[in-house]
């Protein structure tokens, strides 16, 4: 393996090749997921500061058989982008790889490398006047390579989609080392299999992202914030058809928080300030992004919620008066996540049902989780916008936490994944297969589908070095 190392150090200079071998270089924050699950041990960490450095390194390891894990900002949740303790893999870090290449205002696109954080390449779309829709707790730290790879979806998607949908062309290093240049920014184009679609989403298994071709948006006028308390998921089902009815296109976002979910960011984060959430169920943060003005859109949210008032799908609400206070009202929907965290460790799904079957989605799988371990606390909340619920489970109070995960996460994912199955949903929305998910895809994925899927794999990854073991195990 050494000769291995000596060629990466020659391709990246040898400060961007890092191993065990130097007792001063701590590898750690590169080998261990963000919630702590995983901690692997990399061969090395590679940090290539070009698409031609990312093509040479790939070949190296080509011709070594060794695997590589491509990783972005290593904020992925289900353990995707971490080496496995064979100390055999090497991690290929796209981070140095951050610029942005170029901003087209009238193509309204704009092409930046991989390792680009997410807030990063939101601040220079908003500099030149436009909006980069992709939005999600980790922008701080993820970046579009790993957005791209896990198809990241976040708080804007009932408008603007997936970051599939945000992307018209991407730049490719191949698992034989090859670059593929596909950075078209075409709206169109009907010439064969969509490539771009196949790499999105595939979570580093098929090869190694190093630039994309983003869409851009113009900046609304104005973004009002409002949070209203719920009755129930039933009303909150009702309260987005007329989100959906009154607002139209400027829907941005949709989110449903369960109250204990709401607890748990009230107790971390009390400077927060959680509104309502003490008398209801359920709490939903909704935005109207306007192209108008702040006054049509305070009409219209003030128009929706009277008559969800009237409905008796909304028992109270508050509109932000501020863009401090809108602020706000988003942090409490984001510090759910580290709140969790703080609370414990906790089996964590991220699952999609058709909207009109949410309700009884949840009222279900309560009903059967609480019967069978007495105690456990549910953590709900998530994109309802679009069907997207992270459905977690949390240790009964008093509980050791590791203890619980440890011997009741087998359990718990089968009774949500059965009941994700039973009503036609599935059992990543979002964050991925990644390592966590690999076992249980062959019961909950057609056939076919994972056949076609494993056919692709193995024609372009024929020696399994891309992400080995992640996605689909072969
Ligand atoms: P990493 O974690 O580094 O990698 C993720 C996967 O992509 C791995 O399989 C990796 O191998 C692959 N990958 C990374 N870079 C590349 C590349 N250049 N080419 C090919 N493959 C690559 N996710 C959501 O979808 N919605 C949310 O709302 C959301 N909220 C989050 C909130 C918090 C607090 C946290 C910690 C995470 C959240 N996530 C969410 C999960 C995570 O942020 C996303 O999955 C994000 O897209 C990962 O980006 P990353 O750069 O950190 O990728
Ligand atoms: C979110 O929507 O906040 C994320 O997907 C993170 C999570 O599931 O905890
Ligand atoms: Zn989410």
């Amino acid at each position: 393996m050494s000769s291995l190392i000596d060629s990466l150090r020659q391709i990246c200079g040898a400060e961007h090749v890092l191993t065990h071998d130097d007792p001063s270089t701590d590898l750690s924050a590169w080998e261990h997921d963000w919630r702590k699950r995983v901690f692997g041990k990399a061969l090395a960490v590679v940090r290539p500061a070009s698409t031609a450095e990312v093509a040479a390194v790939v070949k190296a390891c080509a011709n070594t058989f060794t695997s590589i894990v491509p990783q972005g900002g290593n904020t992925g949740l289900v353990a995707g982008s971490v080496p496995d303790a064979s100390g055999q893999q090497i991690v290929l870090s796209l981070q140095r790889m951050n610029a942005v290449r170029a901003l087209d205002p009238d193509n309204l696109t704009m092409t930046v490398e991989a390792g680009c954080i997410l807030h990063n390449l939101q601040d220079a779309a908003e500099k030149a006047g436009f909006l980069f829709p992709l939005s999600l707790a980790a922008e701080g730290s993820c970046t579009i390579g790993g957005n791209l790879g896990t198809n990241a979806g976040g708080t804007q998607v009932v408008r603007y989609g997936n970051t599939r949908e945000l992307c018209l062309g991407l730049e490719v290093v191949t698992a034989h080392g090859e670059v593929w240049h596909g950075l078209t920014g075409l709206r169109k184009d009907n010439t064969g299999y969509d490539l771009r679609h196949l790499m999105i989403g595939s979570e580093g298994t098929l090869g190694v992202i190093t630039a994309a071709t983003m869409k851009l948006y113009p900046l609304p006028a104005a973004q009002l914030t409002a949070w209203a308390a719920v009755p129930s998921m039933e009303a909150a089902v009702q309260l987005l058809g007329l989100a959906h009815q009154h607002l139209g296109a400027g829907l941005t976002g949709f989110e449903v928080m369960g109250q204990f979910a709401l607890s748990l960011a009230d107790k971390y984060f009390p400077n927060l300030r959680v509104p309502l959430y003490k008398e209801t169920p359920w709490c939903v943060l909704l935005e109207n992004s306007d192209h108008e003005s702040e006054a049509h859109a305070r009409n219209q949210f003030e128009r929706l919620l009277e008559v969800a008032m009237t409905a008796g799908c909304v028992s109270d609400a508050v509109v932000a008066e501020s863009i401090a206070q809108a602020k706000g009202l988003w942090q409490i929907r984001e510090s759910i996540t580290s709140a969790q965290a703080q609370e414990g460790l906790n089996i964590k799904h991220d699952i999609s049902i058709p909207i009109s079957k949410i309700p009884a989605f949840v009222a279900a799988t309560d009903a059967l989780l609480l019967r069978e371990m007495p105690g456990v606390r549910l953590v709900d909340f998530g994109h309802l916008g679009d069907g997207n619920l992270h459905y977690n489970v949390q240790a009964p109070e008093g509980v050791d936490d590791q203890i619980f995960v440890r011997d009741h996460e087998d359990k718990v994912n089968d009774l949500v994944f059965e009941s994700v199955s039973h009503f036609k949903g599935s059992i990543s929305a979002e964050h991925g297969v990644g390592s966590m998910k690999v076992g249980k895809l062959p019961h909950y994925k057609d056939p076919v589908a994972l056949a076609m899927m494993r056919s692709i794999k193995q024609s372009l990854d024929p020696q399994n070095i891309m992400n080995p073991g992640r996605v689909i195990s072969l």
